[in-house]
């Protein structure tokens, strides 16, 4: 089939998520299809090749089409593809368990839960917290807290948690109360009555992605995880976006030394090979669900496929044999230096990092951030705004010449548009 027939085949029968499909079935729009990849660099069928700005949604993180990850699924492959996780188990499945909870510091992080992505990594967390309290003889404790603009997915559940209304759709307190508020400060002055009825607080940890990529004042994750522990209040972090290095460290919480009750994890889990989530919490939880009538009801056809696990396993390795949090820190250097001569330029409002993660705010009318990514891509950059916030979070295996390849394709992106002004 011709690039083009395929094109239009695509145009005619697939809905894309977040996509407003009447400018994307237009006939004078051209899909952009992707083929192949390798390491941050992605083709399209008509073999032009693009940096992948944002590690294809978030999720990418020793680049594409890896031999190690590839080696461990075919390995898998060649054993079984999937089995049940309902009464049965295997070891890819034990041994990710164990990887995981050896991640973090001290004993208190004990058992793993699977799931499919974060939106479900996410509901699992919230559900064991809520089921935990009231089976443990405090059931008054029915309320989550979320910050405001917080993003925690999209199935109804996560929704309902999420801050910004564009992404909840009809979701609003889904089946459980929810009290947003936005910041530390509001969430102590809460009145008793309410702070009595709380079973978690949920937040992304250092960073808000969706939220235009908003960082939290430091010490707020400390601060935040003490109030907790005082109250005896579960802390929920959301690590799906942060997880697996992108800070910097391998984790977000370990910049403030903070381990919660609940750790989310999903994107980056299998390198950005496999849709996979997982959800850490404590010995103290999990014997909280000990009674036969105790059992947590939760749980999908595919949860802990071993194609998965074993992808997350050969990520888990790269990790280790390639000393990639070491040899990352010199890249995420010389992104703050790009971003600061970047900032100067007409059209950038702002920019915010964390580690490899960056957000570039740019001057204009709504719509220009996506304006700026369309021109990007002429200049051999994909990524994708979040309104007139330009995300630039490549795999972490990006080298430093495509670090600067992708600054000077947004920096001539600004250009082109300011030429047709
Ligand atoms: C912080 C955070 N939590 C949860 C999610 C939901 O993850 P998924 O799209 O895999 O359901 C996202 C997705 O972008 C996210 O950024």
């Amino acid at each position: 089939m011709t690039p083009a027939a395929l094109a239009e085949l695509e145009k005619r029968h697939s809905w894309h998520p977040f996509t407003p499909m009447q400018a994307w079935t237009a006939t004078e729009h051209e899909p952009l299809m992707i083929e192949s990849g390798n390491g941050c660099v992605l083709r399209d069928p008509h073999g032009r090749e693009y940096l992948d700005g944002n590690a294809s949604i978030w999720t990418n993180i020793h680049g594409h089409n890896h031999p190690a990850i590839n080696a461990a699924i075919i390995e898998q492959l060649g054993k079984v593809a999937h089995t049940s996780f309902l009464g049965f188990s295997h070891s890819p499945a034990a041994l990710l368990a164990k990887e995981l909870v050896n991640l973090l510091p001290g004993e208190k992080m004990q058992r793993v839960f699977f799931s499919d992505d974060g939106s479900t990594a996410i509901e699992c967390a919230v559900r064991m917290a809520l089921q935990f309290w009231r089976q443990n003889g405090r059931p008054e404790r029915d309320t989550l807290v979320a910050f405001d603009r917080a993003y925690h997915g999209d199935t109804l559940g996560a929704a309902s948690l999420g801050g910004i209304p564009t992404f909840k759709g009809s979701a609003d307190a889904f089946g459980y109360r929810v009290l947003r508020v936005a910041s530390l400060d509001a969430l102590d002055l809460l009145p008793m009555e309410d702070q009595k009825r709380l079973a978690a607080v949920i937040m992304e940890p250092l960073i808000q992605g969706v939220a235009n990529m908003r960082l939290w004042p430091k010490g707020m994750l400390r601060d935040l995880n003490a109030w907790c522990g005082q109250k005896d209040v579960f802390l929920i972090l959301d690590e799906v976006m942060t997880g697996f290095g992108r800070t910097g460290k391998m984790f977000a919480c370990q910049h403030e030394d903070v381990v919660p009750d609940f750790l989310c994890l999903a994107k980056g889990l299998t390198g950005g090979y496999l849709p996979m989530a997982a959800t850490l919490t404590t010995q103290r939880v999990f014997e909280g669900f000990h009674a036969p009538d105790h059992t947590f009801f939760y749980g999908h056809s595919y949860t802990a496929n071993p194609l998965g696990c074993a992808a997350a396993l050969a990520s888990l390795r790269l990790f280790r044999d390639e000393a990639v949090l070491e040899r990352l820190q010199p890249r995420i250097a010389l992104l703050a230096s790009e971003l600061d001569t970047l900032q100067k330029q007409p059209g950038v409002l702002a920019t915010r990092q964390i580690g490899l993660i960056a957000g570039i705010d740019v001057e204009g009318p709504a719509g220009t951030g996506a304006a700026v990514c369309l021109a990007a891509r002429q200049h051999g950059l994909l990524t994708r705004p979040i309104q007139n916030t330009i995300v630039l979070m490549p795999p972490l295996c990006v080298t430093a010449e495509q670090l600067q390849r992708m600054i000077a394709a947004v920096q001539r992106a600004l250009q082109d548009l300011a030429r047709h002004c």
